[in-house]
């Protein structure tokens, strides 16, 4: 049964190739003071920066850059950009980047008018701001983590080793507009796309493991697994089929825009393993989750066999002619390992830089959420992250 909830999305959504033909208009509905944040260059080189630099100018606005925003951002670079956008008093802030500048975006929009330390009151408190908070906006360069209409803002402490995501309740958080050109992904070196697919994938079964009851959301995420599945099988095999990158494109933004987690119980425990493990690592978001989702999945399996036999069958479409519920849970997860492999997914931690001498900080560093079919208690992750090594 659907529990009580409520449901706001402000962002304003524009898609296509000719989406960046939006930006000026909603340029104008913001103040004059702009910060462009992008990360290490990319949008250099495929020539987003340089169009977006002549709408900047053909709107009037003074721009401050915040530039080198890294994979993972850390707090330093947080402190770093709100120094810059105190200096030039910055009114609006445009994000031009993955999930990784979005997110930074968000964290700094807060954090500009705070008068607290930004890191202890919204990462180690979770508290929500009280100060004003500056808009942003975004053109998405990369797909998978949602960013793009959520209020999720993930920064990490390296030498605290937590990397923490603070998704906030609230919605003036969330970008005021979004422009989602499918091409501008097309530059996405292979790893890059295919951590991004697996992150949408993570981010619908986070949502879609959990809860045994009959409700809408879950059918919804059946079909957007199955678009992102059949998509990300052309995907890598043409990476320029448009067709493919923008269901890919649009397939992420609903993955994690609250609609599939509406009126039920989710679990995000692959990505509280997978951001400490970010966290000790700096490894790629979408790779920490697929070294250890598969470990993960097979150890809450017999508490959620139910879920997993129909993941099975409406996911992966496999017979289920004379199966009980737990072969055709394992036939799932057979063919969703396959799957992974197909695409090329980091399947072990040892590939992606993770070391013996790393794990008690994951461990330790791992956020036990419980809202899946098991509490896991910190052995548990032990056992997880060893089998991935
Ligand atoms: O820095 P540049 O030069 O732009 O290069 C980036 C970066 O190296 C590159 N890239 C992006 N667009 C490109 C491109 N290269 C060529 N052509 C393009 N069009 O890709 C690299 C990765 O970018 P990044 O933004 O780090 O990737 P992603 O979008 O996966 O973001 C990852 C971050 O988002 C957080 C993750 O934890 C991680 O910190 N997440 C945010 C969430 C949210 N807000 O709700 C939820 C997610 O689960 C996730 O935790
Ligand atoms: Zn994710």
């Amino acid at each position: 049964m659907l529990g009580n909830f409520s449901y706001c999305n402000p962002t304003k959504l524009y898609f296509g190739e000719d989406a960046l033909e939006n930006l000026i208009v909603e340029l104008a509905k913001y103040g004059n003071n702009v910060a462009l944040v992008y990360g290490s260059g990319s949008i250099k080189k495929n020539g987003i920066y340089d169009e977006i630099m002549d709408i900047l100018k053909s709107a009037g606005k003074t721009v401050s850059e915040i530039a080198g925003v890294m994979p993972n951002p850390t707090v330093h670079k947080l402190y770093e950009g709100v120094e810059i956008a105190r200096t030039h008093k910055v009114d609006f802030i445009l994000a031009v980047g993955g999930g990784s500048v979005v997110d930074y975006a968000k964290a700094l929009s807060v954090s500009i008018h705070c008068e607290e330390d930004p890191w202890e009151k919204y990462y180690a408190r979770f508290e929500e701001p009280v100060c004003e908070i500056v808009p942003v906006g975004v053109v998405l360069t990369m797909v998978g983590t949602g960013s793009e209409m959520n209020t999720g803002a993930v920064i990490t402490y390296p030498e605290k080793k937590l990397k923490i995501g603070h998704v906030f309740t609230d919605e003036r958080i969330m970008p005021k507009f979004s422009i989602l050109n499918p091409r501008y992904t097309m530059s996405l070196p292979k790893n890059q796309m295919i951590a991004g697919i697996y992150d949408i994938f993570n981010h619908i079964c986070e949502q879609y493991f959990s809860g045994e009851d009959d409700n809408t959301s879950d059918y919804i995420s059946e079909g957007l697994i199955k678009s992102v599945i059949h998509s990300s099988r052309i995907a890598i095999k043409d990476k320029n089929d448009y067709e493919a990158r923008s269901n890919l494109m649009w397939s992420a933004t609903w993955a994690l825009n609250t609609l599939v987690s509406r009126g039920k119980s989710t679990d995000w425990m692959v990505h509280m393993i997978g951001q400490s493990v970010g966290a000790c690592s700096n490894a790629t978001h979408g790779m920490t989750l697929s070294a250890v989702s598969l470990p993960y999945y097979k150890m809450i399996m017999p508490y959620g066999v139910r879920k997993f036999a129909r993941f099975a069958v409406n996911v992966w479409d496999i017979s289920p002619d004379g199966k009980n519920e737990e072969e055709l849970a394992k036939e799932g997860l057979s063919a969703m390992e396959a799957w992974m492999k197909e695409l090329g997914l980091a399947m072990k931690l040892s590939e992606i830089g993770v070391t013996m001498e790393m794990i008690d900080d994951i461990v330790n560093g791992t956020l036990i959420m419980e809202g899946g079919y098991k509490v896991l208690s910190k052995e548990d992750v032990r056992k997880v992250l060893m089998q991935s090594m």
